[in-house]
């Protein structure tokens, strides 16, 4: 019988002598929303025109505050650095309907807005971001984190899915508007 507290799966650790920032991952507080203003303005823009997306800048701060607030279903964590910056942020939200029918496993959770300091990027703190939502994600009952990326992350995150999790598990069409389809990646915790 698979084992509920070990993850069935783990992100390669072979980075984990590089040498790069030392941070900490914790829940996000009301006060660190602000320095993640800077992280979601280098990450969310049109990549055509290169133009900020300020709507959707918004929304995740608002969603972020809330998780911080402890309002809604959504948790949101943050890697800090010994020197007291803001390194990255993840979050995670009950699945959109759409994603559910590729997850493999009963109680799945959404993977989201997933970004690292543009100068901090490749030196661990995405994985280490990661390692500690699907830890806080296991703990809580969830057997799999699922998520999708889409096209505007083709170059930033994609390689890094695969490196890290295998090929997509499926595809979703159309998901950011026709043409614009997002590959779905997961991490399974647990075949519970
Ligand atoms: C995706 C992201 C969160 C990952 O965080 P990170 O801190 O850069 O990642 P890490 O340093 O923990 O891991 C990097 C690993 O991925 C590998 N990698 C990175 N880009 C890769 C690529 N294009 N192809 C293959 N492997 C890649 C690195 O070689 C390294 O591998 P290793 O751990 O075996 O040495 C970060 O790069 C980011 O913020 N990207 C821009 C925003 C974005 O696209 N967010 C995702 C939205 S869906």
């Amino acid at each position: 019988m698979d084992s509920p507290e070990v993850p069935s799966q783990s992100p390669d650790d072979s980075s984990e002598d590089r040498v790069g920032p030392v941070v900490t991952v914790r829940s996000i507080r009301t006060s660190d929303v602000s320095a993640l203003r800077p992280i979601l303005e280098t990450w969310i823009r049109y990549p055509d025109t290169h133009a900020l997306i300020s709507e959707e800048i918004t929304d995740v701060l608002n969603r972020a505050y809330e998780a911080a607030a402890k309002k809604g279903t959504s948790k949101y964590f943050v890697a800090e650095t010994n020197e007291g910056q803001i390194a990255g942020m993840i979050g995670l939200q009950s699945p959109d309907y759409a994603i559910l029918p590729l997850a493999t496993t009963p109680q799945p959770i959404e993977m989201t807005n997933f970004y690292v300091d543009a100068e901090l990027r490749n030196s661990g703190v995405g994985t280490t971001l990661f390692n500690m939502a699907a830890s806080q994600a296991l703990q809580a009952g969830f057997s799999e984190m699922i998520w999708n990326s889409g096209p505007r992350y083709r170059e930033t995150a994609w390689g890094y899915y695969t490196h890290k999790f295998g090929e997509p598990i499926g595809v979703l069409k159309d998901y950011y508007g026709p043409t614009y389809d997002a590959p779905v990646w997961h991490f399974v915790l647990s075949r519970q």
